[in-house]
């Protein structure tokens, strides 16, 4: 089983969204120094990128209303970076204040979400980021690009592949440095994928499309599998399978770093993660939550171990 990471450099980066796609979705509200803790043990396991909060109005999403005492507590491991989402130049100014080094602007690919997630259309949204991405690379922070509902959406559905790839290439051309493509709903499926990503390749550089799949329909891995031969190497997971999404009902959690990183060791691909020391997170985690987390190789492998 290749469960430990090998020493060579990682030919796929792992983004670890659980502490914030998945957190920001609780019902019940989760401690500063629990998402602290959980943020070390992810970074102790190897993650070199850790979305760890967001700098949003705290009426719109609750949990992450302690974003700024999380980054002011978290060991800050040299290599890692700690990334928020930011909506607004408000939030930038939190972010700068919390010494945060890289932020991601987020937006949607239909008109109905958008509204929803961020109150403003999708023009709206592209001219509300411009200052943000701006400003942002003004202070030598990095910008990353989320888009949300690319391979459909709870209200508008289908989704046209060529909007997706026209508002990635003006995220590219604004100055983001990659854009994730976010199944926000996790309705795609491995053939949707895999066009959506040959789409996008050919208007930004693959090297620059990171993949955020939901696995609310049990595609997220079969996504990802579909998508490594495009050249795709960033993929967002969260432990646990953490999450969902405030503003798309039913939504479960990203794809679980477990799992990814279960089968990209398989594939004799290497992540830099020790599949062990995450586990010491999933534990942590599903405690602290009052339940077992979704990943299927964490539960497998756990199981395993109390027998
Ligand atoms: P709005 O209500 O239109 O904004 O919200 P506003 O400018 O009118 O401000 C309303 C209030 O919020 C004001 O306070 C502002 O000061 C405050 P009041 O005067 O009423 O007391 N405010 C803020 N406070 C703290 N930090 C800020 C901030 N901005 C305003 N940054 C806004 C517009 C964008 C702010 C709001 O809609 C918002 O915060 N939305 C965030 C939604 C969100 O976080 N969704 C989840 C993340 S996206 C996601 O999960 C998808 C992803 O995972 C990819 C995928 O899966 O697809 C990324
Ligand atoms: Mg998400």
């Amino acid at each position: 089983m290749n469960e430990k990471a090998n020493n060579q450099a990682p030919q796929i980066r792992l983004v670890e969204v659980g502490p914030r796609d998945g957190l920001q979705n609780e019902s019940e509200p989760v401690s500063v120094d629990d998402k602290v803790t959980l943020i070390n043990l992810l970074s102790e396991a190897g993650l070199r990128t850790i979305e760890s909060g967001s700098f949003v109005a705290p009426r719109w999403v609750p949990q992450m209303a302690n974003t700024d005492a999380v980054f002011r507590d978290i060991d800050r491991h040299d290599g890692v970076t700690y990334t928020a989402l930011v909506p607004n130049l408000k939030g930038l100014e939190g972010a700068v204040a919390s010494q945060v080094e890289e932020i991601a602007v987020f937006l949607a690919v239909s008109d109905a979400f958008s509204q929803k997630n961020i109150n403003c259309t999708m023009a709206e949204s592209i001219t509300r980021v411009q200052p943000v991405v701006s400003a942002a690379l003004e202070k030598g922070i990095k910008v990353r690009g989320y888009l949300s509902c690319v391979l459909g959406c709870p209200y508008a559905g289908e989704i046209n592949p060529s909007t997706v790839a026209s508002m990635s290439k003006q995220l590219i051309d604004m100055g983001c440095y990659e854009v994730s493509l976010g199944d926000t709903i996790g309705v795609g499926t491995s053939a949707a994928a895999y066009n959506l990503v040959k789409q996008v390749a050919d208007v930004i550089s693959v090297s620059q499309i990171a993949v955020h799949f939901h696995d609310t329909y049990g595609q997220a891995l079969a996504n990802i599998h579909a998508v490594l031969p495009l050249g795709v190497t960033v993929i967002d997971t969260a432990v646990a399978g953490l999450g969902g999404c405030p503003y798309a009902k039913g939504a479960t959690g990203n794809v679980a770093t477990e799992d990814v990183v279960y089968m990209l060791h398989g594939m004799q691909l290497n992540t830099g993660i020790d599949m062990q020391r995450l586990l010491d997170a999933n534990r942590f985690i599903s405690k602290r939550l009052g339940r077992p987390g979704s990943s299927r190789t964490a539960n497998a492998l756990l199981s395993a171990q109390e027998h």
